[in-house]
């Protein structure tokens, strides 16, 4: 065997496991920060309860061609996430390209095999996989990569698994991870049942700063989430780890009055940033955490009188190098702008605060939510209950108990951005990014008297709210930081956001008809791509039909961007917005594919006949599937085709890229 084409540098996960003396590398795909979580909680696991050495490691922060070099007597656990149509994380891109899209047989490190097509026969693996069932392209990324690893000779130890995102992630993830550490166990030749529950161990560190300390620190981080990536004599970049602070320039309720919900029209300024974007991109907001969800928890925790102390927190295994936010921070920051404390607790985690209980009652209902999943279901779960919540709902309100706060950071996710369709179109608007977001409260069905506010459309709406003066909007929202990284004052009000590229895009070729669907905010995008076809009719281009199938509940409440559509279409030859209420009074029950029955003759018409393009977008659940199912019907009835075929007409449509999907449940 030759040996190493590919110099190792810093990113050889191989050197460090052995410098560090690991044998277990837990490797994740992840884009919310769901699968690192899980890769981080069983790398914990394996530690503590198998004494067996183990390490986390981002896809992108190591040079995967090393994977032939692993040893065999060591083992590769993949924790991957499958993004929108398919795609992987951001993070995992690289790996995808390089191991499932580039060639037959990659290249790896280890340049010559004997059997050149087997590259890998020395590497273990586990796969775990985390999707969305709404999704055609369920866990896609995850299968695709196992079948990939074994076809280069890598053998999987165990079955893989899979969560739905949809459904029980957690719970589909728990059930997994048992079978898995049998077939570690049995691999790495460990007895599984001789495994122990012993006292726990940390995680991390937390050094609490005197005001002295403090004073001679070099910065203290009150939300912000990394230094900047300066290249001498260049911008930053923002992304995904990275938010630009952006100026809110605009921001308009779209609903009526009468519509009693709230839809937001933002338009973020971002002139100077470097920031470029197209039309049928993403932008993501990256919220705070409500100022009562903050101070509920911070009381229940009994830490309410020390949320400015200024903590450092570190890895107690240091081989461990990554933190889930930088530091020196505040409790505050941390609760504020760090953790996610109002998505639902996850079941092992109120597992593991049993011992913590102040009294048998609490400690009996904290061991049956985390036991129980009927339980867990009820009161958390679908309850949609915050942590703070959860634990006022089993201590008893007023009542308090102490954790450690190491736990606590170990146990619950780090906030995430949320993405929202671009509603604008760079052509028209290169200097701002404008976002369409229905503000998001409800009342569980299994918790009926509680209301949930969505997080990242109420920090908007509170934004909102301070912009237009309109007094206060609940929940309130704290997001001047004393660095100004939230800034409220004479340059009004920023939020931090990135854009995120997707491939939702117009033909390339304008004079190409297009048809769109759009029901509720699933309009946002389009409202992008009419501006693109505007600017280029302006341009002297030729711009074919342009059709949009849109949907709400009345017209006089929540038709969106219903005075620009006639303005913005006038020039385009073709254009037109086709509408369906679904709550006209006095007006049948209609949906926007009851209006594509209708007018199937023009859309076979567009789409067919002329080669043109389809887009929907919207809710995933329902709505993109009978839509589907409506172009088939039309293939049939219009194009005369057979079921079977109208199908795979269908089918081979997004194959090309002609019928394409933005969709979110
Ligand atoms: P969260 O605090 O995240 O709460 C949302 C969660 O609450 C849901 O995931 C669900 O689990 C739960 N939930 C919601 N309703 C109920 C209910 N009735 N009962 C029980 N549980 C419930 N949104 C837009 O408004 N406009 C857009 O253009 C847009 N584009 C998107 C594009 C993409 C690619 C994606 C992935 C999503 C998009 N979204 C869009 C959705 C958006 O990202 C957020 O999910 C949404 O705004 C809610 O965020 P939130 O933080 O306010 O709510
Ligand atoms: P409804 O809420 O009155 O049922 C935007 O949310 C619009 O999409 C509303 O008019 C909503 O109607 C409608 N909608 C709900 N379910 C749908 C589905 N399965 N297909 C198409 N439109 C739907």
């Amino acid at each position: 065997l030759k040996i190493n084409k590919i110099a190792k540098k810093t990113r050889d996960f191989v050197e460090k496991m052995k410098e560090t003396d690991k044998t277990v590398i837990f490797f994740y795909g992840s884009q919310t920060g769901t699968a690192e979580d899980y890769a981080a909680r069983l790398a914990k696991e394996g530690t503590q309860r198998y004494n067996l050495k183990t390490m986390t490691a981002d896809l992108e922060d190591y040079d995967m061609n090393l994977l032939d070099t692993l040893p065999a007597d060591h083992l590769a656990v993949f924790v991957l996430a499958t993004y929108g149509e398919g795609e992987p994380t951001d993070n995992a891109v690289d790996f995808w390209e390089h191991l499932v899209s580039g060639e037959d047989v990659p290249e790896f490190s280890v340049g010559d095999y004997e059997d050149a097509d087997k590259p890998l026969s020395h590497l273990h693996f586990v796969m775990f996989g985390l999707g969305n069932k709404t999704y055609e392209h369920y866990n896609s990324v995850c299968r695709r990569v196992d079948e990939k690893l074994q076809a280069l000779g890598a053998t999987r130890i165990g079955e893989r698994g899979e969560g739905d995102d949809d459904g029980s992630l957690e719970e589909d993830f728990l059930s997994w991870k048992d079978d898995m550490w049998k077939a570690a166990c049995d691999f790495l030749g460990i007895d599984f049942l001789a495994g122990n529950s012993g006292p726990r161990q940390a995680t991390y560190k937390i050094q609490e700063h005197t005001p002295e300390e403090v004073e001679g620190l070099k910065k203290v981080y009150y939300g912000e989430h990394q230094e900047p990536k300066f290249m001498l004599g260049s911008r930053p970049t923002y992304d995904s780890k990275n938010p630009y602070s952006a100026p809110i320039a605009v921001s308009r309720e779209l609903f009526a009055v009468s519509a009693n919900r709230h839809c937001l029209h933002m338009e973020v300024d971002i002139s100077g940033s470097g920031i470029t974007y197209q039309a049928g991109d993403h932008i993501a907001v990256w919220p705070v955490n409500a100022e009562h969800e903050v101070n509920k928890l911070a009381t229940v925790l009994r830490i309410a009188d020390k949320l400015d102390t200024v903590l450092t927190v570190s890895n107690t295994d240091p081989a461990s190098t990554k933190l889930p936010f930088p530091v020196p921070t505040t409790y505050r920051t941390i609760l504020r702008n760090y953790v996610d404390i109002t998505a639902p607790p996850s079941r092992a985690f109120i597992g593991q605060l049993t011992p913590f209980a102040p009294t048998g009652a609490a400690s009996k209902l904290f061991a049956l939510w985390g036991q129980d999943k009927e339980a867990f279901r009820i009161n958390v779960a679908d309850a949609r209950r915050s942590l703070g919540t959860v634990l006022e709902k089993i201590l008893g309100v007023g009542q308090s108990m102490e954790i450690p706060f190491d736990l606590l950071i170990e146990s619950i996710p780090r906030l995430q951005a949320r993405y929202y369709s671009i509603s604008s179109s760079a052509k028209a608007h290169p200097t701002s990014i404008h976002l369409t977001a229905v503000v998001l409260d409800y009342k569980p069905d299994v918790a009926p008297e509680e209301t949930v506010y969505g997080l990242a459309t109420n920090f908007l709406h509170n934004c909102h709210g301070r912009i237009n003066q309109s007094g206060p909007v609940e929940p309130k929202y704290e997001i001047s930081g004393p660095n100004g990284l939230h800034l409220i004052g004479e340059t009004g009000v920023k939020i931090p956001i990135h854009v995120r590229h997707s491939n939702f895009k117009l033909p390339r070729n304008s004079a190409l008809p297009i048809i769109m669907i759009g029901p509720g905010t699933g309009v946002a995008p389009f409202r992008g791509f009419v501006q693109d076809r505007a600017q280029d009719v302006k341009n002297g281009k030729k711009v074919g039909a342009t059709v949009l199938f849109f949907g709400c509940r009345r017209e006089d409440e929540d038709y969106l961007y219903k005075d620009e559509w006639p303005e913005l279409m006038k020039d385009i030859e073709g254009a037109q917005v086709i509408t369906a209420f679904s709550r006209q009074p006095g007006v049948p029950k209609t949906y926007v594919q009851h209006r594509m029955n209708e007018h199937k003759e023009l859309i076979w018409d567009l789409i067919h006949k002329q080669g043109g393009y389809f887009y929907v977008c919207g809710d995933a659940k329902n709505m993109a599937r009978e839509v589907n199912h409506k172009l088939i019907e039309i293939a049939m009835s219009v194009g005369e085709m057979s079921e079977e075929k109208a199908m795979t007409y269908v089918k081979e449509l997004r194959g090309r890229g002609r019928y394409e999907e933005d969709v979110w449940s």
